[in-house]
């Protein structure tokens, strides 16, 4: 029985200057998407700067669709209740971010080799704050830390978000071993029988949807191939067609 896909457009491909047409767009067409897809970013996590908790609670009051929230910011746990007040209805963190001062994104990724206890520890205490709160909690991988790096998480996680490029920009390709990592990590949720959400964030398109829909992906963040179409809405039906022909 294949596993029902859930869309998540990222609003950073869309037109910025006018996002509630935009969000509309989506959200009153036939087939809405299951989820709006929200990259923070802090410019010192990944280099490029996006958008805050104003902007958060200001879309949260324009669209029914849930709001699928990806942080890639510094210390987190500074800045987690905002978001969750905010109205975020997923909140995901990056396990590198557990590192203080760790940076991130395109040309410098961050990458964790190996966890501290207190390293853990901070990251199972965002979890259950994040939890607390009523939202799913999530935790994303980027391209070069080692998915075993997941382990002690899982037990705590409603989501694991695998970056499938760099953090901090949107419409660049997939990074090739992204199947590999996915369908490993599918593995280990499967194995543990853990109700857990498997997203895949960077480079999905009418291409690479099938292939992550196949390695086990459950929610699919697209910008570029959904926001820098010039039809959006025919975009992300493509997308979901070719899931199904597949
Ligand atoms: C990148 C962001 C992505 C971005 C994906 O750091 O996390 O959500 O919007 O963009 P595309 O789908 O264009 O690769
Ligand atoms: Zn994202």
């Amino acid at each position: 029985m294949p596993r029902s896909i859930q869309m998540a457009p990222s609003i950073l491909s869309s037109d910025y200057l006018n996002l509630q047409s935009e969000i509309e767009l989506l959200a009153l067409s036939d087939e809405p998407p299951e989820w709006f897809h929200i990259d923070v970013m802090d410019g010192h996590f990944v280099p490029n700067l996006t958008i805050g908790p104003p902007f958060v609670r200001a879309l949260k009051r324009i669209t029914e669709v849930p709001l699928d929230v990806h942080v890639m910011i510094e210390n987190p746990a500074d800045q987690l209740d905002w978001y969750l007040d905010a109205g975020a209805d997923t909140l995901t963190v990056h396990i590198e971010s557990l590192r203080p001062g760790a940076a991130g994104g395109l040309g410098f990724s961050a990458t964790l080799l190996d966890m501290s206890e207190e390293e853990i520890e901070l990251g199972l205490a965002l979890l259950q704050r994040i939890r607390a709160a009523g939202t799913l909690a999530g935790l994303s991988i980027n391209p070069a830390t080692p998915v075993k790096l997941l382990k002690p998480f899982y037990p705590h996680l409603d989501l694991v978000l695998l970056m499938s490029v760099h953090p901090g920009f949107g419409g660049q390709s997939i990074i090739e071993d992204s199947l590999d990592r996915l369908s490993e990590i599918r593995s280990e949720i499967d194995a543990l029988g853990a109700p857990i959400l498997l997203e895949i964030d960077g480079g999905i398109d009418v291409n690479t949807a099938p292939l992550a829909a196949k390695a086990g992906a459950e929610m699919l963040v697209a910008g570029n191939a959904i926001y820098g179409q010039p039809d959006p809405v025919a975009a992300m039906q493509a997308i979901r067609a070719a899931i199904t022909k597949s």
